[in-house]
């Protein structure tokens, strides 16, 4: 039956309208889900693979366009990847110092996380010469913020604004160890000098204002790096150069991918779903932290550790949920689940502040601007902080006409949204989904009851 609550048109073999419109008598979620793997472990299980000597399995990887646009790039550098898929993918590596030169440009397509980390590793290959590019939304992104530190440590990074935007050329060379003080917490400023740290020789190290997710740290480890974590200061010290050994990787569900799932749940009446095999290392899980808060009523299950990750199953039902202030160090462990977070406060009562997240005008989009425009298009009333958003909830949802931004956060919180509006919701460019989530849509199907 839920075929008529969800229609898909799509228009030139590319752009999709989603249209979604619940029946006049609502409806409610009910299933078992199995989320994608998750998107930064699988770039990180890729990109080790490929400079570790021998063989790496992957198994769970996520088949989202931006693990692809890593597996294309390293390719193109001399790694052998078998097909990928979510079973299990080989990567045969070509061991420390032995990317090759690509005879074309690199394209890491809509992927920071692609560009960012790939930069430590090229500027810190001696000899030779990379030009890396990304789509027209990864082309605004800021890339001095690794730029920077990497010129630190000898690099020759070329690119428009002072080398902050791409395309940028890369001359590698042989890089000298620095102590970074990062101003943002991010992993993926982190990881990139922790790559560019591991072909230099010597001691470098990165310190965070915060806690970024840790999944390189974890990761490095596994293959065999020399690394120091100091907890207490946030910093992170590579012993350079280490040979890295393939291993084998079980990428566990996403957990970026689970909030959808987690605030729809909670949002839709009389719903309750199990989403299996979620990755909950603790540098992301500020979602749980923050719907708790909210009063949702989650529960962990089964709870175990895989491969070195902690995993487990989660239960959502339907709940009351109320407001709360989000901000501070919970921030970094939550930036990519903050556009779901403002739907879950549309539904809350009382008026939810979201602050310190400055970091989410440069991501995909500008996260604050387009959720504040989209929601109150439908209704909502959202008001635009410079770092964040302030939300006042109990206002009832209308469906409208409305915009991804071509940011796949941006088209599935607004696809949860429309589950609770009434009329009819089109979401523009909704086909971003597949960047970290292709069978988005199939699923909603599968678990919506009428
Ligand atoms: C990621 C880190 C985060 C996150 C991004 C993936 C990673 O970015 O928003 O989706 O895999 O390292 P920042 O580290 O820049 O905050």
């Amino acid at each position: 039956m839920s075929h008529s609550v969800i229609t898909v048109e799509t228009q030139e073999n590319v752009s999709q309208k989603l249209f979604i419109q619940p029946p006049t008598s609502g409806l409610s979620l009910q299933g078992r889900i199995r989320i994608p793997g998750d998107k930064s472990i699988s770039h990180r299980a890729l990109m080790l693979g490929a400079i570790a000597q021998g063989q790496t399995q992957i198994k769970g990887l996520l088949l989202g366009e931006d693990p692809c646009s890593t597996a294309s790039c390293f390719q193109a550098m001399g790694a052998e990847i078998s097909e990928l898929n979510s079973e299990l993918v080989t990567v045969t590596g070509i061991g420390l110092g032995n990317l090759q030169e690509p005879t074309d440009v690199l394209n890491a397509g809509n992927s920071g996380t692609t560009m960012r980390l790939m930069l430590g590793l090229l500027a810190s290959h001696p000899g030779r010469f990379f030009t890396v590019t990304g789509d027209s939304s990864l082309r605004t992104r800021p890339m001095s913020r690794v730029v920077k530190p990497l010129q630190q440590m000898g690099a020759q990074i070329w690119g428009r604004k002072d080398g902050s935007l791409a395309p940028l050329a890369i001359s590698g060379q042989a890089l000298k160890p620095i102590h970074y003080h990062s101003p943002i917490a991010s992993a993926q400023v982190k990881s990139c000098i922790l790559l560019a740290g591991l072909l230099t020789e010597g001691q470098t190290t990165v310190t965070e204002p915060a806690l970024s997710r840790d999944h390189s740290e974890r990761m490095l480890k596994a293959f065999g790096a020399k690394l120091d974590i100091d907890p207490q200061t946030h910093s992170v010290t590579i012993t350079g150069p280490t040979q890295l050994v393939g291993q084998t990787v079980v990428v566990p569900g996403d957990i970026s991918s689970a909030a959808f799932w987690l605030v729809a749940g909670a949002i839709v009446p009389n719903s309750e779903l199990v989403i299996e095999n979620v990755g909950v290392n603790p540098t992301r899980t500020g979602i749980l932290e923050a719907l708790a808060m909210m009063g949702a009523d989650i529960q962990r299950l089964n709870e175990r550790e895989v491969a070195g990750e902690p995993v487990a199953d989660l239960r959502v039902r339907s709940s009351r949920l109320q407001s709360c202030t989000i901000a501070g160090e919970i921030i970094p462990r939550l930036i990519d689940e903050i556009p779901i977070l403002s739907v879950a406060s549309v539904f809350a009562t009382g008026t939810t502040v979201i602050k310190d997240a400055a970091e989410l005008r440069v991501k995909e989009s500008d996260r604050i601007a387009v959720m504040a425009q989209q929601l109150n298009k439908m209704g909502a009333k959202v008001t635009e902080l410079p770092d964040g958003m302030e939300i006042t909830g109990g206002t009832p949802l209308v469906g409208t006409d409305v915009d991804s931004y071509t940011d796949h956060r941006i088209a599935m919180s607004l696809a949860i949204a429309a589950l609770v509006a009434t009329g009819k919701t089109t979401i523009q460019r909704a086909e971003a989904a597949s960047i970290s989530y292709p069978n988005f849509v199939p699923t909603l199907e599968t678990v919506i009851s009428q």
